[in-house]
Order: structure tokens, then sequence, then C-alpha cells
């Protein structure tokens, strides 16, 4: 097969490829082949290796920057990877392809000479003058990024190892701002971290429907994932939002948190990756209605998902259970799983309805289940800070529930609305938005308050 038939099959799944960007990417290998037998650009010379390792990656890249006129800077460049790729596809883009070394300078000059959007600089990166919106290097490790300060918004990098496409891709918080890694060295050094932890269960529950359970077990989820931890959302409502919300299509035959609860088939097997690095999904259907049914018959039915989430609880820091808008059995197992329970309730009139009911199960849940379930936070969601009401509800949420209300508050914004349409958390949808700023603040309130309550523990014992 030749570079360009393996390397449009390659990217398929990913993105088709014009006959143009074809013909640009095609001059690079031969001409960086070439060059390449008079100085090193780069190691890999097996064709496949070169189609998956250096474009395809580079390629990827382009899927998941934002869309807009960023500058991009290459730092430490070499052969063009992943600029190179990335401005080929990517228009939209400025790249600036930085190489201290001059022959491959040259090289990068040349090979680009066709494309409006690249600038290639002499140059070593600490020395460069400017800043960009986004870094992207395989060479250069985030922590020298970040040092030279010439990242204003954001980094992105790809380890040298290579990255699986798609299914590692990661966004995180990192010194002042976040940073995209594509990367797969961290995603095994956290899951090596994390196996002697167990993970700690959050129920997103309220019985109202609405409210923002599943924007916020989606965005929750990916966020506290963008802090390198591993995280489980849990679908367990049968309209299946938070999986159609993570892009999960709901095929026929696919197994769903059903086939564990009721059929035994280990939750290994039913978990999906998600297109959110460190986030994986258990997703729900419609089946999930005849659950509730189903349990009703089950040896200590409330009981049937904590057991079997005890499978997999030592892979994951956090699980997160996406609850039905109901008091059924199913938000009852979710309890009774869970560690805490989240709340979230939307700054409108009647906010407080049904509040008094599951209040009421999650006490008996308490007493009855002797199971010291915790209130995690009541999280004001939708908040429109431009209207009396919202801002005299919230008031009044904080009069009622005092500590039990977290800092944060989620607005109301359309971005945050129109991002599972498109099948991805607010992070990767539009990271710059208030909807991304808020779900991170929320996820480090979170982390904040658990180290604090350990610390309230260890210093009580
Ligand atoms: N902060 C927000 N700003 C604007 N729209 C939002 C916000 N949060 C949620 N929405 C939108 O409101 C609707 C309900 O949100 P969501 O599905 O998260 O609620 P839910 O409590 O899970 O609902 P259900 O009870 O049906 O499961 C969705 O269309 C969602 O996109
Ligand atoms: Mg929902």
């Amino acid at each position: 097969m030749s570079f360009r038939e393996f390397l449009q099959t390659e990217f398929l799944p990913y993105g088709s490829l014009s006959p143009g960007q074809l013909d640009r990417l095609e001059k690079h290998y031969e001409l960086m082949m070439r060059w390449n037998e008079r100085l090193n650009l780069t190691r890999i010379s097996d064709l496949e290796e070169v189609v998956r390792f250096h474009y395809c990656e580079s390629l990827f890249v382009g899927r998941v920057l934002p869309a807009g006129p960023l500058s991009i800077g290459d730092f430490g460049s070499g052969a063009g990877f992943p600029g190179f790729p990335l401005a080929v596809v990517r228009p939209d883009l400025r790249v600036t392809l930085i190489e201290s070394d001059a022959r491959k300078s040259v090289f990068l000059r040349e090979a680009s000479r066709e494309l409006q959007n690249v600038t290639v600089v002499q140059n070593r990166f600490e020395q460069y003058r400017g800043t960009f919106d986004w870094v992207v290097s395989r060479a250069v490790s985030p922590e020298d990024v970040f040092r030279s300060g010439l990242a204003t918004n954001f980094a992105l990098l790809t380890s040298s190892e290579g990255i699986r496409l798609g299914a590692e891709v990661i966004r995180l918080p990192w010194g002042r701002d976040r940073v995209l890694r594509c990367s797969t060295w961290n995603v095994s050094r956290e899951t090596k971290k994390d196996k002697s932890k167990v993970a700690k269960v959050i129920a997103i529950s309220n019985q109202k429907g609405g409210v923002g359970k599943t924007t916020t077990a989606i965005n929750l989820g990916a966020s506290l994932a963008a802090n390198d931890l591993k995280i489980l959302l849990v679908d367990f409502d049968p309209q299946g939002n938070s999986t159609s919300g993570l892009g999960i299509e709901k095929q026929s035959g696919m197994l769903t948190i059903y086939d564990s609860l009721l059929r035994d088939v280990p939750l290994e097997q039913v978990v999906h990756r998600t297109e959110c690095d460190g986030l994986d999904l258990i997703p729900a259907d419609k089946n999930l209605v005849a659950a509730d049914l189903d349990l009703v018959d089950a040896f200590e039915r409330e009981h049937v998902l904590s057991k079997i989430l005890a499978q997999i609880r030592d892979q994951y820091r956090y699980i997160l259970i996406d609850c039905p808008p109901a008091l059924d059995l199913l938000t009852l197992n979710a309890l009774v799983a869970a560690d805490s329970v989240l709340i979230p309730i939307q700054c409108e009139f009647f906010a407080l309805e049904g509040i008094s009911q599951l209040m009421d199960t999650i006490d008996k849940v308490r007493q009855g289940f002797s199971h010291p379930l915790d209130i995690e936070g009541i999280l004001l969601t939708m908040y429109d800070d431009r209207t009396n009401l919202t801002r005299t509800v919230a008031e009044d949420l904080r009069d009622f529930f005092q500590d039990d209300v977290l800092q944060t508050i989620i607005p109301r914004s359309v971005r945050l609305a129109e991002a599972p349409s498109h099948g991805k958390p607010i992070l990767m949808y539009d990271p710059r938005s208030r909807g991304a700023e808020s779900y991170i603040r929320l996820a480090k309130e979170i982390l904040e308050n658990e180290q604090h309550r350990n610390r309230k523990t260890q210093a009580a014992r």
C-alpha cells in the first residue's frame, strides 16, 4: 500500500482527508524520506509507523484543538511533527515551527513553502519572543513550556511514545492554565498510582427532572479526569443522556449497566473509554426501565449496584452515578452504593420542590441500611446573574441549606446546553467558556473538600 492509501485508511475513523491535503502530506513524506538519508530527521522509517505515530497523531491533534484563528507554536519541530500536518488540515490555525537546528530548519522551510499558514523560526524555543494560544510539542515537557511563559492559554503535547488515536486525549489544569496532553505515559502512571486507592462514589441525584444532573455528571467527570485522575461515570438513567452526551452511540447489542445488574455480565466488559482521557463510562439505555421492576425480587435488592461496583472500585479515583429523575429502586441502589450525594438544584421558582422527599430518602438510607451517606453538596445550577429571580432563589437556598451549598455556582450557558449534542464534555467542546470554567472550579472544590475532610479525620484519630 502506498503512503497515501495507508494514511487515508488509517485516519478514516477520525476524519477524511481531501485530495489536496493528501498531496501536501505525501510531498512532505517524500521530502522527509529523501532528506533523512543525510539528516537525522526521524528515527522511524517503517511506513506503517511513520503514518501512525507521526502523521495520524499530528492530524488527530487538529481534531481536538478548538476552531478559530489560533496561534500555535510547535516547539522543537524537527521533521515538522505535529506542526506541519496540523497546518495542512487546519488552515484556520497560524502555526510557527520553532527548531534550533539550522539544517532541520532549512528542511522545514523547504517542506512548508506552499503553506500560507506556516512560519519557520530557527531558534531555541526558550529564546523565542512572543506567545501562543497553544503549544504543541513532542520534544518539550509541559513543565518547560510553562516555565518558558510562552503559552498564554493552553499547551498541547504529544509524547514521543505515541498516543493511541482517539482513546487518550485529556485536558488538565496545569500550572496557571490548562493543558491538553495526548500521551500514553501519564495514563499508565495514573492507573498504577490509583491501584492503592478505592474510588469515592458520588451519586448525583434530585428526583426533579431537568435540574442539571446529567450535565453535572458529564462535566464534573471530565473536569476531575483533567486533574490526572481516573474517573468512571455510571449512567444510571434509562434516558441514557450521559451515554449520548459523551458521544457513545446506543447500538443494539451494546452491553449496558442493565447487563451487569441483572445478567451478571462482569462490569469490566461494560466499561467504555470515552474521547476524554481518564473518563470511562458505563452506558445505559431504555432497558434500564425494566431493571426497576426486575430488581424488586432480587436478593438484597437495594445493594445490587453497590456489590457490582465493588468489582472495579479499585481502578478509579471517583465513580459518579447519574441518577434518574425519580426516587425509585434505581436511585435507592445508587444512594446505597454511594459515599456521598451531590444534589444539583436549578435556581428557579419551586427550586425546593421535592427536596424534602430526597432528604427523607437520604435519611432512610442512613438509618435503614446503617449507611453513612454524606451530602457532598448542594450545587446551584443554571444561575443567571442578569435576573433578580435567580439571585433571590440562590440567596434563599444558601439561607436554607447553609454550608451544604457548594461555593461554585454553575451559570446558565448556551454552550453547556449545546455540548451534549456534539457528544462532548464542555472541556472539549468549548474549553474557554464560562461553563467549562465553572465545572473546573467545581472539581477543584470537591477535591479540596475531600482533602479537608481527610485532614479532619486524621486529626480526630
Ligand atoms: N448550566 C446550564 N446552562 C444551560 N443549560 C443547561 C445547563 N445545565 C443543563 N442545561 C440543559 O438543561 C437540560 C436539562 O439538563 P440535564 O439533562 O443535565 O438535567 P437532568 O437533571 O439530568 O435531567 P433529567 O432529570 O431528565 O435526567 C438539558 O437540555 C441541558 O443541556
Ligand atoms: Mg439526566
